[in-house]
């Protein structure tokens, strides 16, 4: 009933009787305010006045399967959403999931991991009430060949939804500093990292069972470990507005499914291209390429339609580096 609730005092502006939801919904009014009660616990701010009603004045602070299911208004990304108070890790809970028949779009999200993954089996921070921690179920009818091109539109996804999302809540946007991507799965604000993206798949050599992309933006203000607090930061403090989580979900998700449709057509970043390389915070820098078969220096073009990194080399020739295979550092740093 907490849905059918929040979904007749959303559309309402002003209050909504007891007597009158109690109508709507065949309960009393009892029930009704039973319920208005768990909502206000799960952080809902509802006012309740005597003889006037229930209003919802704020729901931008929760973050929660009723909040989601209530935001997420895609086709199928995001679709269903199983959300977690703590979880181990959201990208093992995906992997049971669809191994379990979980279908294409499902998301799984949670509050806190208390064993996250970054990428190369670091530790990824998933402290409580700060965060995102998400992962994607996709089950696409393509070759493994071109999965790793999906982690590249997550990024491209996400920086969007951030981008809509700083819109959407009133971040000013001159001066504001946009969402770019250092290539191929980090999104970057001002040269440091808000967000990383860690992509499994389980394939064979011709079929892919199920791809996972998992992803952790850094939303609220906080103290980063040690080790990584020179190159993170989080949305917060780069825009000096609170920032729901909730809405940052549900815009990601639906700018996930579009761009997944515009992919879909070609099976290649042949229309994301140009938009991707637009935000590309590598671009027209030194790198530094770091191949398990030696590293190499050179100046990062854009990516090519498969993804692949274009590096231009000193003596003139090109590289395509593959996202798979290396990792890329900016000649002085981070980006
Ligand atoms: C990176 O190293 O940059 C990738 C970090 C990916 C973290 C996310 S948080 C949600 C999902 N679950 C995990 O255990 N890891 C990913």
């Amino acid at each position: 009933m907490k849905k059918e609730i929040l979904g007749i005092l959303r559309i309402r502006d002003g209050f909504v009787s007891g007597q009158e939801l109690s109508r709507l919904l065949g309960v009393s009014r009892t029930a009704i305010w039973k319920t208005v009660e768990q909502l206000k616990k799960e952080g809902y701010a509802i006012e309740a006045v005597r003889n006037r009603g229930y209003l919802l004045t704020n729901a931008d602070d929760v973050y929660s399967q009723n909040e989601l299911e209530q935001r997420i208004v895609t086709k199928w990304a995001g679709k269903p959403v199983s959300f977690y108070e703590s979880v181990g890790s959201t990208n093992i809970q995906a992997k049971i999931d669809a191994e379990n028949g979980a279908s294409h779009g499902t998301l799984i999200a949670a509050e806190m991991q208390t064993a996250g993954r970054g990428r190369r089996g670091r530790e990824w921070n998933s402290p409580p009430g700060s965060n995102l921690y998400f992962s994607l179920i996709l089950k696409p009818d393509f070759p493994p060949a071109a999965a790793s091109m999906l982690t590249l539109v997550m990024a491209f996804a996400i920086a969007r939804g951030i981008e809509s999302t700083a819109d959407e809540e009133g971040v000013p946007q001159n001066g504001r500093k946009p969402a770019e991507i250092k290539w191929p799965n980090d999104i970057v604000i001002n040269g440091k990292k808000v967000c990383g993206i860690l992509t499994e798949m389980s394939a064979e050599r011709d079929y892919i069972h199920y791809v996972v992309i998992g992803c952790g933006v850094n939303v609220r203000k906080q103290d980063f470990l040690p080790e990584v607090a020179a190159k993170a930061t989080d949305l917060e403090s780069e825009f000096g507005k609170k920032i729901s989580r909730s809405r940052l979900l549900a815009n990601i998700m639906k700018a996930f499914e579009s761009e997944y449709d515009i992919f879909l057509e070609k099976k290649t970043l042949e229309d994301l291209k140009d938009r991707y390389n637009a935000i590309l915070v590598n671009r027209n820098r030194e790198v530094c390429v770091l191949d398990p078969k030696g590293k190499y220096s050179g100046v990062a073009g854009g990516i090519n339609e498969l993804g692949e990194l274009l590096v231009e080399l000193p003596d003139g020739g090109v590289k395509q580096v593959y996202a798979g295979e290396v990792s890329v550092r900016g000649i002085y740093g981070y980006v």
